[in-house]
């Protein structure tokens, strides 16, 4: 633990790890970039790493990880069945959520279609506070319904709200009472809520959650991507948490759930990886027969033996008082410089990134232009430097101007931090080149969707600006003044 005291300045706002390994930064002209973005259908998902800065697209499977987790690597046990590796896998798990059963799958969405073809049938719902969008997705493959139900404290914006990943009990409470159990599958708490802003959930919310789904018969699971964040921001924000430890606190929460399942590739810190850890033995043995069929052996579940033994490494560090208070310092170091640079941006700010509200940052758009899209490819455009909508276009339903069009709740633009591989000197260049972007806002154009797949669309869809109510050609029209990058 950093004992700041005696040293008159606070040293938690220092990076907590130094540099082993290195790597090079691509840094690229805007010609190129302008080539680039146009090869790519101006879809961010479709650009290679090696054409991009500042890569803040996500925080999932991008962490650096630490000495010993390559270290734990090495050691991997590669055996098919009953590895070591496993074992001190299945150890870290049961010892941090308190679940007996435990089941590695290659990533967090083989858990969930693990567990929603098993629990979910056609017209049954799945209550949440948000459903992640793979999540839905593996709900809605089963028939299923996934209905979102986040507090109002998250739509109003409140900034003095610091728990907006809550789920709003009220309207859980009435829909529970409106439908027999036998209609709903389980209700889902995502913690920390990633398409709320990374958002915490108090332990209050996710006790009377927990108790309501009791109450009515249905069974409560944790996505516990970011159970460690959520941790954080509960002994941070809750008074009655203040002298408790993060895993303490962590286990609260997980003692609540039937089971949760979880992606190493965040809080895990590992490169790739998941696991469902359950509490019935029932669910577990019918789980492992689907994970045999889909994942491999449910001692490796579509994993090696080194990468079980990695993430083990990663979990524990993930929940370290000072590894985390590092992580989130430099997540609102980023905040605080757009806030400063006059961005409307999520208040508090979550935990693994910094979420623009890009309807309130670029007014003359719509939701039907993207306008979170829009200021992700400006983004990239003038800074080499790749985020993440989080708005219509990933969540959103139906083609713009069709009465099929549903917009999104919100029209976030997500700037995701990697744990540990950044330097702060490459937040601070992100909010000037956001900066500059807003001083010429007028000039980033609404899109189109040219080409767009029935379900996750925006990973594969192909989209292009418009050239309306702006410069004739706004791709020839440099944002002034953008810094460093050529
Ligand atoms: C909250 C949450 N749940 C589930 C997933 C899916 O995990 P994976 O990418 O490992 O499949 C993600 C990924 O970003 C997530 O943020």
């Amino acid at each position: 633990m950093i004992d700041s005291v005696d040293q008159g300045f606070d040293l938690g706002c220092l990076p907590t790890h130094r540099t082993k390994v290195c790597e090079s930064i691509p840094i690229t002209t805007r010609k190129q970039r302008l080539l680039t973005l146009k090869k790519a259908n101006y879809n961010l998902f479709q650009i290679a790493s090696r054409d991009v800065t500042v890569d803040l697209l996500t925080d999932s499977g991008t962490a650096a990880m630490s000495a010993a987790q390559w270290g734990a690597l090495i050691q991997g046990d590669e055996a098919y069945a009953g590895s070591r590796s496993f074992e001190q896998f299945q150890n870290t798990v049961q010892t941090l959520t308190g679940f007996e059963h435990v089941i590695p799958t290659h990533q967090g969405r083989a858990a969930e279609r693990l567990l929603c073809s098993l629990l979910l049938k056609p017209g049954q719902y799945v209550l949440a506070n948000h459903h992640f969008d793979t999540t839905r997705a593996n709900v809605e493959m089963t028939g299923a319904i996934a209905m979102d139900l986040p507090c109002s404290e998250y739509q109003k914006d409140d900034p003095s709200a610091p728990f907006k990943g809550n789920i709003d009990l009220e309207l859980l409470e009435q829909f529970l009472s409106q439908h027999a159990p036998s209609n709903i599958g389980f209700v889902l708490l995502t913690i920390t809520d990633n398409s709320a802003g990374g958002q915490p959930v108090s332990l209050q919310n996710a006790l009377e959650v927990s108790r309501l789904a009791k109450e009515h018969g249905v069974p409560l699971y944790l996505d516990a991507a970011r159970f460690a964040e959520n941790a954080w921001f509960s002994k941070k924000y809750d008074p009655s948490l203040a002298r408790r430890s993060l895993t303490e606190i962590a286990l609260s929460f997980f003692s609540l759930a039937d089971g949760c399942l979880m992606s190493a590739k965040k809080n895990g810190l590992a490169n790739i990886g998941g696991f469902l850890a359950i509490r019935d033995q029932e669910i577990t043995d019918k789980l492992r027969e689907l994970c045999t069929l889909w994942e491999g052996f449910p001692t490796y579940g579509g994993l090696a033996g080194r990468d079980l033994a990695a993430i083990a490494v990663g979990l524990e560090e993930c929940i370290e008082e000072g590894i985390l208070r590092g992580r989130i310092a430099q997540v609102h170091r980023l905040g605080n410089a757009l806030v400063s640079h006059g961005f409307p941006v999520q208040t508090p700010f979550g935990g693994h990134a910094v979420f623009i509200d890009a309807a309130r940052a670029l007014p003359h758009l719509e939701p039907k232009d993207f306008p979170g899209h829009a200021l992700a490819c400006a983004f990239y455009l003038e800074g080499g430097i790749r985020t993440v909508e989080v708005g219509s276009l990933m969540l959103g339903r139906g083609i713009p101007d069709t009465p099929d069009f549903v917009p999104a709740e919100r029209e976030w633009l997500r700037l995701a931090v990697p744990a540990r591989v950044y330097g702060n000197d490459w937040c601070d260049y992100t909010a000037l080149v956001g900066r500059n972007l807003l001083q010429n806002r007028s000039q980033i154009p609404p899109y189109r969707l040219i080409r767009s797949p029935e379900r996750l669309r925006h990973f594969t869809a192909t989209l292009a600006p418009e050239f309306r109510n702006v410069l004739p050609d706004v791709n020839e029209c440099r944002v002034k003044g953008t810094p460093f990058v050529r």
